[in-house]
């Protein structure tokens, strides 16, 4: 578990060493220190260093550290600075990046609005306060923790730590995917998932990685669908200074921020198909040239992709490579929709139920009622987890009960799956006339048409009898 969250950084930033200026390409950045991707000539541990940082303020931010560690790749510079510079300079930088990603750097939870402290895990994320900068810094991590514990804020139960992402399950289908996700992490094979929307191809995407020997490296996610076509080519590999207008520095592609990582491609149909080859290419040699560039470079970076559309289909109307398809898909999981996982529904329902009670503090609120389980049982779940999580995480903050009921959950009626429900098909008075005749038909069989056994066994009077066998039609009258 990291202390500190780091963030991308890739600012081309100018490093002073020994007096002389660099041009130094960073990676990342956290409260301690920034990494670079490449060496500047003759850097060693223990060199004073002043970074020069472009950090959206209204003035260039100048931060004396020393370098701490230096590899074959890459450089760390520690920062030297009090916590109050550092909360008013790369605080301000990181709590704005988290905030403007909506997701806690700690444990991924979705963040709606601006906090101080993470609603999942209990994690600080106002980085602009030198107090939290300086708790940060300076505890050990055993002790921060046990800080929050004391103070209310995390309990042990919680915690939920960006190297174990909770995916939850008990089918049998589930069981084969953990085992898959668990033997596909020990490999740097590509992954490529399927499954209906909201079934969980991101969490498992990140499952891998976590697992996998790449889990302290990035996790760099790039939607396919969500990049418009013409600038996905620049977003995956880069491009040089003034390779088109408008390009007046030199940007790193997400293909090079994945470097030792995994990149996710998501929405992999829609790739468009002439960026496929130069994927394609990638996925072979690792090697790559940015956007007005000629110089090849090579990265270290694994990728897994994931789509819901049906890419044979796609491959057969021309739309996708074959030889890109089957280099994708080496391996491949298959996520299940939520109506083909048994009783998991009931455990995830559980599980959310349980999670956002507490979020919102509503600690009354201990179950479902038995209609409540069964409607969500058999209703189909279109949008599967995604719509879970939604109709329960409204139910719990609608429900003034301290249980949740059939009319707090708010799902479609069309969707709901408990047999034939055509017009008419639950009209109670049809049914009861039915069940009237029926009985009345089988007490005058066994009675033999008497009709004071008729009353006796119906439990009615004998002008009732009368009444019921007129009514339904029922066989010849004997007088008893
Ligand atoms: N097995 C699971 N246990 C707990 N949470 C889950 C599980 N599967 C998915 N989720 C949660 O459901 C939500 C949707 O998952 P995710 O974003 O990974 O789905 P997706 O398949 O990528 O969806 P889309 O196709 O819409 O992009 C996320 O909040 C995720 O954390
Ligand atoms: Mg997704």
């Amino acid at each position: 578990m990291r202390i500190a969250p780091r963030i991308s950084y890739t600012n081309p930033t100018i490093i002073e060493l020994k007096g002389k200026s660099y041009q130094a390409f960073p990676e990342d950045l956290s409260l301690f220190g920034i990494r670079f991707k490449e060496i500047v000539d003759s850097v060693k541990i223990g060199d004073d260093a002043i970074v020069h940082l472009d950090l959206n303020l209204d003035r260039e931010v100048s931060l004396n550290g020393k370098v701490a560690r230096v590899s074959q790749n890459n450089f760390v510079v520690i920062f030297k600075e009090d916590p109050e510079i550092i909360a008013e300079t790369v605080g301000k930088y990181l709590t704005d990046k988290i905030f403007e990603f909506k997701r806690c750097p700690y444990c991924g939870q979705h963040l709606e609005t601006r906090v101080e402290v993470c609603p999942k895990c209990g994690m600080y994320l106002d980085f602009t306060k030198k107090e939290v900068v300086k708790i940060t810094k300076d505890i050990k991590l055993g002790n921060f923790i046990s800080k929050l514990v004391h103070e209310g804020k995390m309990d042990y139960g919680s915690l939920c730590v960006e190297e174990h992402i909770e995916m939850v399950g008990t089918s049998e289908k589930m069981k084969k995917v953990f085992s898959l996700i668990r033997k596909f992490a020990a490999t740097d094979y590509p992954v490529l998932i399927l499954g209906e929307t909201g079934t969980g191809k991101e969490l498992t995407a990140r499952a891998i990685h976590e697992r996998s020997r790449r889990k302290d490296n990035p996790f760099v996610v790039v939607n396919c669908a969500a990049i418009p076509s013409e600038l996905l080519e620049a977003e995956l590999f880069g491009y040089e200074k003034g390779a088109f207008t408008g390009a007046d520095k030199r940007k790193l592609g997400r293909v090079e921020l994945a470097h030792r990582g995994t990149l996710f491609l998501d929405e992999i149909g829609d790739m468009p198909y002439n960026l496929q080859a130069k994927l394609l290419r990638f996925l072979q040699e690792g090697t790559f040239e940015r956007l007005g560039g000629t110089e090849t470079h090579k990265v270290d970076v694994r990728v897994i992709s994931a789509t819901n559309v049906n890419l044979e289909r796609a491959i057969e109307e021309g739309k996708f490579r074959k030889d890109l398809y089957y280099r994708l898909s080496t391996l491949t999981i298959e996520l299940p929709p939520l109506r083909e996982r048994g009783d998991d529904v009931i455990v995830l329902a559980k599980y959310f139920l349980k999670k956002f009670c507490k979020e919102l503090g509503k600690t009354n609120v201990i179950d479902f009622s038995d209609e409540a389980l069964e409607l969500i049982k058999s209703y189909t779940w279109p949008g599967n987890i995604r719509e879970l999580i939604n109709v329960i995480r409204k139910a719990c903050v609608l429900s003034d009960k301290n249980y949740i009921d059939v009319s707090d959950l708010d799902i479609r009626y069309e969707n709901i799956n408990l047999g034939e429900v055509k017009e008419g098909i639950l009209s109670l008075h049809r049914h009861i006339e039915n069940l009237e005749k029926e009985l009345v038909k089988k007490a005058f069989i066994i009675s033999g048409g008497n009709i004071s056994k008729m009353a006796k066994l119906l439990e009615v009077s004998r002008p009732k009898v009368y009444k019921l066998i007129e009514k339904h039609n029922i066989g010849k009258i004997e007088e008893g």
